[in-house]
């Protein structure tokens, strides 16, 4: 058992996706390792006409989905006490006070997290109305809310957004979620970076080569794509997401884990990113949407065949662009961030490529070029950080190959905790360390902004690339030099 306060969560958009498969989900992971507090209780707030004995139903049907076998039948005991059903429609007052007044019984502590699991169309009226029935009056415990992106869908209406909601919360009681951040691995960026003294030195400019960062699915929009066909790749993955995992790899050592200490270096790399003018996008920036392919044998549709997507829609399903950090550490090393839907393989990674050793040593031998070190770190499926290391080839004559030394971060026996476990146990904890602040996300917004614009302008036409195909190939061009080219694989790819 944890040492964190009871606390009462309270869930807008119960019944939706993200509640489904990952809140709910998460709560009860959170049970089944004894890390929710005595007292601690979660409500769901929903339209539909449904009471608590409706829910328990309908978050038994859930878990089967996720659990199937594993499902503790004493866990989901203890865990269906905790819950309950509050209906109402989010935009009546009425559902706020009568919300209240439940909240009001001695079963509920008073320390509350609101989670908006709703339309961000509707973040404002809702904090308005809790606002309303006083419920962030911290007087008897703290209040806490919790949002998701997209937080606004471009520089100007985040800042609109945070306007709306600081007229009622203090910047302590905003958590803006980026799941990113709860994954295993990418906390372990920082453990691998700031625990191992033997990276420090080679951790700049005088050894990398450069650095990718890569998000591919082999998912295509699947049924979101109202949403999808209005914010694209480039504000779905990487103005979040991949800018965040580049401030993870290249921000200087914070002086300690305190959320604010590691906040203000993230910002720090968001601003040392050179800005890029409407006139270098097509330079720094590719844009590509899926054609019809084939995945793992099945014939999929184009992005235009998908259900729900106007006719010549140039919503990109495919993004990359190459991001230069003007400080001391980065100056002259190119970032390449990318992100597709419909990608050869479903994988996240982030690899890193050192400088060419002189070759001086072997003339006169078989060796003729040699690969270059790379340090990469996958994500997801896999969670793993190999180095690539060249040895010699055994045999009598002088050839090298290259070798691959693995780190592995999770034991084959250790279990995948899913990223919502972490930071819904950090919302009760008050750890914002992986939440965004508010300057991390204008800034982020700063970067990208001027690609959104002038892609907006150019609607006339978008490159295509077959859906199982790792991207557009004319994303290439991104590169500075020859010899550079988009890693796609966290084995050894070659040796010489
Ligand atoms: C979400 C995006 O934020 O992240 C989705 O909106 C994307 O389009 C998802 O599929 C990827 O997250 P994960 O954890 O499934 O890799």
């Amino acid at each position: 058992m944890t040492n964190t306060d009871a606390c009462t969560y309270v869930i807008f958009g119960a019944t939706g996706n993200l509640a489904r498969l990952k809140l709910i989900p998460g709560f009860y992971h959170l049970d089944l390792e004894n890390k929710l507090p005595e007292g601690t209780r979660i409500v769901a707030v929903g339209r539909r006409p449904w009471d608590t004995a409706d829910w328990l139903a309908e978050v038994k049907t859930m878990l089967n989905e996720k659990e199937g076998a594993n499902l503790d039948p004493e866990v989901f005991a203890r865990f269906s006490a905790r819950l309950d059903y509050h209906r109402g429609q989010l935009n009546e007052l009425s559902c706020y006070e009568t919300l209240t007044d439940t909240l009001q019984d001695q079963r509920f502590s008073k320390n509350m997290a609101f989670y908006l699991a709703i339309s961000p169309d509707d973040f404002g009226t809702t904090v308005e109305l809790l606002s309303q029935v006083s419920l962030f009056n911290e007087e008897y415990g703290w209040r806490r809310v919790i949002i998701e992106k997209p937080i606004g869908y471009d520089l100007d209406s985040a800042k609109a957004l945070q306007k709306s909601l600081e007229r009622y919360l203090t910047e302590q009681q905003i958590y803006r979620i980026d799941h990113y951040l709860g994954k295993g691995m990418v906390q372990n960026v920082l453990v691998f970076r700031f625990a191992n003294v033997m990276l420090e030195p080679l951790w700049n400019r005088n050894y990398i080569d450069h650095i990718q960062i890569t998000h591919a699915e082999d998912m295509g929009i699947g049924s979101r794509a109202e949403y999808y066909n209005s914010a694209g790749a480039l504000r779905d993955m990487l103005q979040s997401h991949l800018l965040q995992l580049l401030t993870l790899v290249a921000m200087e050592p914070p002086v300690s884990m305190d959320s604010e200490a590691l906040r203000d270096e993230k910002v720090k790399v968001l601003k040392s990113i050179r800005p890029i003018p409407k006139s270098a996008v097509h330079a720094q920036a590719f844009r590509g949407q899926y054609a019809k392919g084939t995945i793992s044998g099945q014939k999929v549709k184009s992005y235009l065949e998908e259900d729900n997507i106007p006719v010549g829609s140039t919503t990109e399903t495919f993004a990359a662009m190459k991001v230069l950090i003007d400080n001391w550490r980065w100056r002259g090393v190119p970032f390449y961030l990318r992100t597709g839907k419909r990608m050869a393989a479903g994988q996240s990674s982030i690899a890193i490529c050192f400088r060419h050793p002189p070759l001086q040593f072997f003339r006169d031998t078989h060796v003729s070029c040699m690969n270059p070190n790379w340090v990469l770190m996958g994500i997801q499926p896999e969670e793993c950080i190999r180095m690539e290391m060249t040895v010699k080839e055994s045999g009598l004559e002088m050839r090298t190959r290259t070798t691959s030394l693995d780190a592995s971060f999770r034991h084959p026996n250790e279990r995948k905790v899913d990223a919502y476990e972490d930071l819904l146990l950090d919302v009760m904890k008050g750890d914002r360390s992986l939440f965004l602040r508010f300057d991390e996300v204008e800034y982020a917004w700063r970067i990208v902004d001027p690609i959104l614009q002038t892609w907006a302008m150019e609607r006339e036409y978008i490159a295509t690339y077959p859906a199982g195909t790792w991207g557009p190939s004319e994303s290439q061009r991104l590169f500075e030099k020859e010899g550079q080219f988009w890693r796609n694989s966290l084995m050894p790819e070659c040796s010489t």
